[in-house]
């Protein structure tokens, strides 16, 4: 496609490859030996290490490596959780009502109940979580919350209802565990400390990624958590451990320079991001509402109530735009009006191209060209 704003990919132009190449010469000259042996649960001390420090600088708490295990991309993690937290199928997860699509095919998979709670600009709402809580049937056997720059809305769960999230779930007695797999990816504005930073209670657990900072393909991870989960949760993984000559290189890479890479990615992922907001608002104003993510990698558009979904889907085809569906991050697979734009590997021409394309066909799948009639995001 020529303009394809679907997959959450980061972006290609950014990739270090020289730097990438020294780290890799370096791995195998200094750890060719360590190939030769299976990595066990935790995996790569060095990048553990460098990982905790990364997770200490960025949310401001002291992380011990020893309680950190290299996982295949943070997708084994979510997977993982699911496994070690749950009983029987049946069970229920709590998530939002937006949320990724891989966690929600992954949790289905493994015979999870999802019940999903509204999110607003100010991520998950507690006051559905507590009535939910309240009035629930059956405990849920934890909490999956995207904390940060969230997939697919973009929007961050504010400080004052993080700290509420921790509270219910002190009362409640329920693991929460946090996806923060877009946590590097900021771009501007305060950014709340992880859950995992502001509690130390034991139901907090905690999920990164190298994939959306760095790349996908190198498939690495982390799961941070406290006794007994981690033991519980790395019990449950029977693969023998990541894959030692990625966290190798990726080893040799950060240890160069922890934070380089990461700030180079994001001026370049934030000047994507202004792009498409100022596209839209070029565009598409009259018509839709978009959330302002702060950070990661997508950004969510409300459409008008009279656009013919499958009529959008169809125009954009024919004119080369891609795009994710809202219902694919519902938890019931709801035909929502909403769509996910992905801008982290779109080139800046093609966003600039590519953004009247798309108002063309959403006004042509409508049945009306009134203004839009809401105002904000989300419906209360
Ligand atoms: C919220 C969330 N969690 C996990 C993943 C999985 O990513 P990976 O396994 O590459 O780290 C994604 C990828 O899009 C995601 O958006």
């Amino acid at each position: 496609m020529k303009y394809d704003f679907a997959v959450g990919q980061t972006n290609p132009e950014t990739f270090p490859v020289e730097a990438f190449k020294r780290a890799a010469i370096q791995a195998i000259e200094d750890e060719h030996a360590s190939f030769n042996q299976y990595p066990g649960g935790k995996g790569h001390p060095q990048l553990r290490a460098l990982m905790a420090q990364r997770e200490s600088e960025r949310e401001g708490v002291r992380v011990d490596p020893e309680m950190m295990a290299l996982t295949n991309g943070s997708m084994q993690g979510v997977t993982l959780v699911g496994q070690a937290l749950m009983d029987a199928p049946g069970d229920q997860v709590i998530t939002e009502a937006f949320t990724y699509s891989g966690t929600i095919a992954a949790y289905k998979g493994i015979g999870l109940d999802m019940v999903g709670i509204p999110v607003d600009e100010s991520g998950m709402r507690m006051d559905h979580l507590e009535a939910h809580l309240r009035s629930m049937k059956k405990k849920p056997k934890f909490i999956y919350a995207l904390t940060a720059y969230q997939n697919p809305t973009g929007v961050n769960l504010s400080l004052e209802r993080r700290h509420r999230l921790i509270e219910l779930a002190a009362e409640y007695e329920i693991p929460v565990v946090e996806d923060n797999c877009y946590g590097d990816v900021h771009f501007d504005g305060d950014k709340p400390p992880a859950l995992y930073a502001l509690s130390d209670d034991a139901h907090h657990i905690y999920l990164c990624s190298l994939s959306k900072i760095f790349a996908p393909g190198v498939r690495l991870g982390y799961v941070l958590a406290r006794r007994p989960y981690f033991e519980k949760i790395v019990g449950r993984r029977f693969d023998a451990g990541s894959n030692t000559f990625a966290a190798a290189v990726m080893a040799k890479f950060y240890g160069e320079n922890l934070w380089t890479h990461c700030e180079a990615a994001n001026v370049a992922l934030k000047r994507k991001r202004d792009l498409l907001v100022s596209r839209l608002k070029d565009v598409l104003e009259d018509e839709c509402v978009w959330s302002h993510p702060t950070g990661g990698l997508f950004l969510w558009l409300r459409l008008p109530e009279d656009t013919d979904l499958d009529r959008l889907r169809t125009e954009a085809t024919n004119k080369g735009f891609n795009y994710a569906e809202g219902r694919d991050f519902h938890e019931t697979g709801e035909r929502v009006p909403y769509i996910r734009l992905a801008f982290g590997h779109v080139p800046d021409d093609a966003i600039v191209e590519g953004i009247p394309v798309l108002a063309q066909c959403v006004q042509r799948a409508r049945s009306s060209n009134a203004p839009r009639d809401f105002t904000s995001l989300f419906d209360d």
